[in-house]
């Protein structure tokens, strides 16, 4: 459990420099789409103050905050590369000072019970060790009444778009991804980690256990992304 953890954070270290690149590549410019997708889900109340878990290079608090302009975004990742990119590019794409971005375990929120009004995780879910703690702790911080969202990268359903999508991701996914990163294992990560990923009915199931109610999913673009969404009712975090 530890190993995958550590190989996540050095794989992620080493190709933080063109992860943004490589994202917008390899989404066929897709990923900002599905993004605002995922934070029209997020239900954010004016000054509302939100947890971006696993935020890697904060495109998704970059996001969250133009579409919220007036919201607090809190990034937490336990990458520092992948933070440091974070910061520098708020810094000059978001004009305020309401984005703090911390380094710590999603595993492990340092927050308080009932924090946020709302907590968000993009394309992390295939990466943490354990989804449910994940979900667990994102319910955990969120106030009753919040939303917990994930966006996340997966395999389309209808068999015959399956098979076109798996010749994408083990043939382009991979291939590019090498050229671009200088990284083969990070991109023959890649496809082998969504192929693996539970499918969205348990991830919804996981999300109903720890206290999540009204989890619906949406499938994107045939399903090569999902997006879950549910909202924490009086969860008292012993789930
Ligand atoms: C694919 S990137 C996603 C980054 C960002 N959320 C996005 O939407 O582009 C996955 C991120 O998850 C982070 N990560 C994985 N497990 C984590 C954990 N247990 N705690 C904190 N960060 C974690 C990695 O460091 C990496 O930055």
């Amino acid at each position: 459990m530890q190993d995958k953890a550590a190989y996540i954070k050095s794989m992620f270290s080493a190709i933080a420099g063109r992860y943004d690149l490589l994202n917008r590549l390899l989404s066929l410019r897709q990923d900002t789409a599905w993004r605002n997708f995922a934070i029209s889900k997020c239900d954010i109340e004016p000054e509302g103050l939100v947890l971006d878990a696993a935020t890697g290079t904060g495109e998704m608090a970059k996001l969250l905050m133009r579409q919220n302009n007036d919201c607090t975004v809190v990034g937490i990742d336990f990458c520092p590369a992948m933070l440091d990119r974070a910061r520098a590019k708020l810094q000059t794409a978001i004009d305020s000072n309401t984005f703090h971005f911390i380094q710590g375990d999603v595993l492990r929120l340092p927050f308080a019970d009932n924090t946020f009004d709302c907590a968000t995780i993009g394309f992390a879910l295939r990466n943490v060790v354990s989804i449910a703690d994940a979900f667990h702790e994102m319910a955990r911080v969120v106030k009753p009444g919040g939303r917990v969202v994930s966006l996340e990268l997966t395999q389309p359903s209808s068999r015959p778009i399956r098979t076109v999508h798996h010749i994408y991701m083990w043939r382009c996914m991979q291939l590019v991804g090498t050229l671009v990163s200088g990284n083969r294992e990070a991109y023959r990560y890649l496809p082998r980690s969504i192929a693996e990923l539970i499918p969205p009915q348990e991830v919804k199931r996981l999300m109903e256990r720890v206290g999540l109610q009204g989890v619906e999913f949406h499938r994107l673009y045939f399903g090569v992304a999902t997006v879950h969404a549910g909202t924490k009712t009086q969860y008292d975090g012993q789930g």
